[in-house]
């Protein structure tokens, strides 16, 4: 057996995955199964950290990154071109509406670093030294470099690194006006008014709004009522601030639309992608932004109004293959068709969860699903004694799926391209689980 004590694992007590999560260890995969060194299969209920579209057998993706390596492993973009991160920016930009410069990263957290900086740059290259805060959206999560912190504070997680964080003022959340899963208009009006006072005060002195596109992910799985975002886009635009929008988790299909800013008739200033660009395979990140926003940079050297930001792999031409044979891959399998059936499904099958008494607010929307679960209006966080995570990721790996909770709330959000079959397994141990801790709670 190889030594597996030497690794510190992301967001992780490692007293506890010691002593609760059984050490388990991933070999290989097929299909949408993971395999691990003792040959057990476990179904991916979590899209591998939200990322995987098509699963891990091989494809015409991972065959052209094969394909690709032996062409040129890597190819610096810096002051330079690669041929594959040039087609790649032409066929995406034809994708996103508004949109006109692409820039290269390797993770999510690095493409929100770099939106901040070019939204900060923006202004100070026509002389404005005054706008240099953000706004975010509470309950917001954008990544864990310090930037990304600071405008996706949550407490629960960052407190330590507070002291480090940038200036930053928080619009409300206008999930506080959903009772499950249903809107009041009057209090989502009450909540656009609030945010456009904040807005006006501070627009002065404000670089930029951030949230993420469509709905928030890691504060909670909220789904922003419809016309939300349309309303915030105007806002920024009225009080002259610019509008960052977060697609990482949400775009690509995830809430049902490829790019969810057109369906949100919110086109930003500034957008970021990441995680299922590449179909999950391969660390790319990019930043997009549209032409007003780019042309601010433009200057003599001596100016110094470039963008002065660069990572080692930026462009890398076997992630930007991934892109490439991905895109290709959505258009062939009708992947957007797909996800809108199984979105169906998986709200049909979340009328399981409906009577059980611990389940509170349960809101869906694409393929992308979550509920709380409570008892006498308090939030579960413990079960057997155990943290409620670590409980639904051990119950839920003895059944032969990976399912991780979001402290309370639990989270639906399966491989893009899953199979039917697949889908109501990933239900059926989430309604098991439920029932399970139910039980204790309820009897
Ligand atoms: C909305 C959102 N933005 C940014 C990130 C950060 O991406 P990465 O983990 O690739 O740094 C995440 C990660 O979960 C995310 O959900």
């Amino acid at each position: 057996m190889p030594k597996s004590d030497n690794i510190w694992y992301p967001y992780t007590q490692m007293h506890d995955y010691t002593k609760y999560l059984n050490r388990r260890i991933m070999r290989s995969g097929t299909g949408f199964y993971f395999c691990d060194n003792e040959g057990n299969r476990y179904l991916d209920g979590v899209s591998n950290m939200w990322c995987n579209v098509w699963g891990f057998s091989s494809n015409r993706i991972t065959d052209a990154m094969i394909n690709q390596i032996r062409q040129i492993p890597h190819s610096t973009i810096f002051g330079i071109g690669n041929n594959k991160s040039i087609e790649l920016s032409n066929k995406f930009l034809k994708l996103t509406k508004g949109m006109n410069k692409m820039f290269f990263t390797d993770n999510g957290s690095s493409a929100i670093e770099v939106a901040l900086k070019i939204a900060l740059q923006y202004w100070s290259n026509q002389g404005n030294l005054k706008k240099t805060s953000f706004l975010s959206l509470a309950d917001g999560y954008h990544g864990d470099t310090i930037g990304a912190m600071s405008v996706g504070y949550v407490d629960k997680y960052f407190k330590s690194y507070k002291r480090l964080l940038l200036n930053c003022h928080v619009i409300p959340n206008p999930k506080k006006v959903t009772l499950d899963g249903i809107v009041n208009l009057e209090k989502l009006n009450v909540i656009v008014e609030r945010t456009e006072k904040i807005i006006e005060k501070n627009a002065h002195k404000t670089a930029a709004l951030i949230m993420e596109s469509g709905a928030q992910l890691a504060g909670g799985v909220n789904i922003y009522p419809t016309g939300y975002q349309k309303r915030i886009n105007e806002m920024c635009k009225k009080h002259d601030i610019l509008l960052i929008l977060d697609e990482i988790a949400t775009g690509f299909g995830r809430l049902g639309n490829m790019i969810e800013y057109i369906s949100q008739e919110s086109v930003p200033d500034i957008v970021c992608f990441g995680k299922a660009i590449t179909g999950g395979y391969f660390p790319l990140a990019l930043t997009l932004t549209s032409k007003k926003i780019y042309q601010q940079f433009s200057g003599n050297l001596g100016d110094q109004k470039h963008l002065f930001h660069g990572h080692t792999y930026a462009g890398h031409p076997i992630g930007c293959t991934a892109v490439i044979e991905n895109l290709k891959m959505y258009k062939e399998n009708h992947l957007l068709d797909k996800i809108r059936s199984n979105s169906k499904q998986l709200k049909k099958r979340l009328q399981d969860f409906q009577q059980i008494p611990i389940v509170k607010n349960i809101r869906a929307k694409g393929l992308l699903a979550g509920f709380d679960l409570a008892v006498n209006g308090k939030p579960i966080t413990m079960v057997d004694n155990i943290p409620i995570n670590y409980f639904v990721m051990r119950e839920s790996l003895k059944r032969g799926v990976l399912i991780r909770s979001l402290g309370d709330t639990m989270i639906i959000i399966p491989p893009l391209a899953i199979d039917s079959f697949s889908l109501n397994k990933i239900m059926d141990t989430q309604l098991e689980i439920v029932l399970e801790i139910n039980k204790r709670y309820v009897g």
